[in-house]
């Protein structure tokens, strides 16, 4: 019987896995995919998801490989920066803001998890639980394989397979919102060179909705663009098609931003003129239903990241709540682990964690929506300029810092102090 499985290998499983090895717990990861499959996209590491990798040492060869920042300004669609807030600052929350490919964070962290001798079980796809026992879980996996371990963490994303075991009918729904992203390089801008009046990087809101342009490599060259758009549900499948089929993508960037009236700055005209056609990728926001538990009835499966909750990414925390997730679960799991632990206190400690990251998740989720409600389109000209007021207000109180410190400066080694 294993100790730890671990479902799923993305942004929280090898976190988990990595932690756990550092308390000399054995685990193993279940993948789906193969270790070379590729993902585009890039994403944004605010200072609590760094603090996550810099227990775990990855921090600094990451750091080299992405764009470090401070501040994004918000800008309207003339290109007038209304305001600037704060995603990182080394001297408040010693970590800048990464922006960084998805796959470069993926790769350290499997090549971490190798160089530390855990095992990863490429192309098996969990099809569910197969019995929750005292001491036990069984989870089944499409090959006919059924694997027995002491606790199972599902960390499989949005369409987890053992969520419904734990919550009946959570189905994820399709918010309204979808995003596009491209990159295009520096070199060949020419409104760059121009005065265009942006500060990179930029959230631009403009009439229809909003454009980020944030550079993702090192020394800044590579821009790459968010776009947040208003889209009808395609179901899962028709999602995916959408996402292999670069032109059609092409065509609703085209047919939003290209006309003269757009209401972006020219720069953003340009951007979706030159981005090269193959390295645009998509993604439909989903969000999951409010789960009041994470953790089975026996306390032998969680759930923890995105199949847990989903969270819209317009706050840049998706993947920092993962991290999270992952960091404080792997100190619950090695206090239920030690020798010394009575088993008859494993559903109050595994409560206690949930009522920590609960609160957790519930406000950053409350951040997240309201950034949501922002980056829509509005097509009535008043709604337009409440919106700027609520920018402007924003910085006018909150100051840089955005009402984020709290979020920004957390420590997911205080979840020690809860378990207490
Ligand atoms: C467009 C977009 C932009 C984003 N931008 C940001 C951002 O800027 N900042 C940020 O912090 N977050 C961002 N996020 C969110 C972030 O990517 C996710 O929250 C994060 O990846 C969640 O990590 P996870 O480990 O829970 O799930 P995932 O990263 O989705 O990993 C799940 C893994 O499980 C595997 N898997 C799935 N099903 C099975 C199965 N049945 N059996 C075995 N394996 C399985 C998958 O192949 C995958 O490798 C963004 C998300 C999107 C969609
Ligand atoms: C941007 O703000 C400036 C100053 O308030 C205003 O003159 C301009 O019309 C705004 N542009 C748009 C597109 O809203
Ligand atoms: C991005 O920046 C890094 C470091 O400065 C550089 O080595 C790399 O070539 C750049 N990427 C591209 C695609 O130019
Ligand atoms: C940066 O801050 C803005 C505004 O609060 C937010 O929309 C964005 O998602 C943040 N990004 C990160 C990585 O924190």
């Amino acid at each position: 019987m294993l100790t730890v499985a671990i479902i799923g290998s993305g942004m929280a499983g090898p976190v988990l896995a990595l932690f756990l090895h550092k308390h000399s717990i054995p685990c193993v990861l279940f993948e789906l995919r193969n270790p070379n499959s590729q993902q585009g996209g890039n994403i944004a590491l605010a200072p609590n998801a760094l603090r996550v990798l810099d227990h775990l040492g990855i921090y600094d060869r990451l750091r080299l490989r992405g764009y470090n920042y401070d501040e994004l300004a918000f800008a309207n669609g003339s290109g007038l920066v209304l305001g600037k807030l704060w995603n990182g600052s080394q001297k408040l929350y010693n970590f800048a803001a990464l922006r960084i490919h998805r796959s470069i964070v993926k790769e350290e962290l499997i090549r971490e998890c190798e160089k530390k001798g855990i095992e990863i079980r490429w192309g098996k796809k969990c099809t569910g639980v197969e019995e929750e026992r005292e001491g036990s879980a069984v989870i089944r996996f499409e090959d006919g394989e059924s694997v027995e371990a002491q606790f199972v963490v599902a960390a499989d994303g949005i369409h987890s397979k053992i969520r419904p075991f734990i919550f009946p009918g959570s189905d994820p729904t399709f918010s309204g919102l979808m995003g596009v992203m491209g990159t295009v390089m520096a070199e060949d801008l020419k409104s760059l060179g121009e005065k265009h009046g942006l500060d990179l990087p930029c959230m631009v809101f403009g009439e229809r909705g909003s454009f980020a342009i944030m550079p993702a490599n090192f020394s800044g060259n590579e821009l790459g663009y968010f776009a947040t758009l208003e889209a009808e549900d395609r179901g899962r499948e028709g999602w995916q098609k959408l996402e292999k089929n670069q032109q059609e993508l092409k065509e609703m960037l085209n047919e939003r931003f290209l006309p003269e009236e757009n209401g972006f700055p020219a720069l953003v005209q340009e951007l979706v003129e030159k981005t090269p056609t193959e390295t645009l990728t998509s993604w439909p926001f989903m969000s999951v239903p409010h789960l009041d538990s994470w953790s089975s009835p026996k306390k032998r499966l969680f759930v923890i990241g995105d199949a847990a909750h989903a969270i819209p990414p317009t706050g840049g925390q998706g993947a920092a709540m993962a991290f999270e997730d992952a960091e404080t679960l792997a100190y619950v799991l090695a206090r239920v682990l030690a020798s010394d632990f009575n088993a008859n206190n494993l559903p109050d400690i595994v409560s206690k964690w949930e009522h920590h990251r609960h609160a957790r998740i519930v406000k950053v989720i409350d951040f997240t929506t309201k950034n949501g409600d922002l980056r829509k389109s509005s097509p009535h000209y008043y709604e337009h300029a409440a919106k700027e007021w609520v920018i402007w207000a924003t910085f006018k109180w909150m100051g840089p810092e955005g009402g984020a410190h709290w979020m920004y400066a957390y420590n997911a080694e205080s979840v020690l102090g809860a378990l207490a």
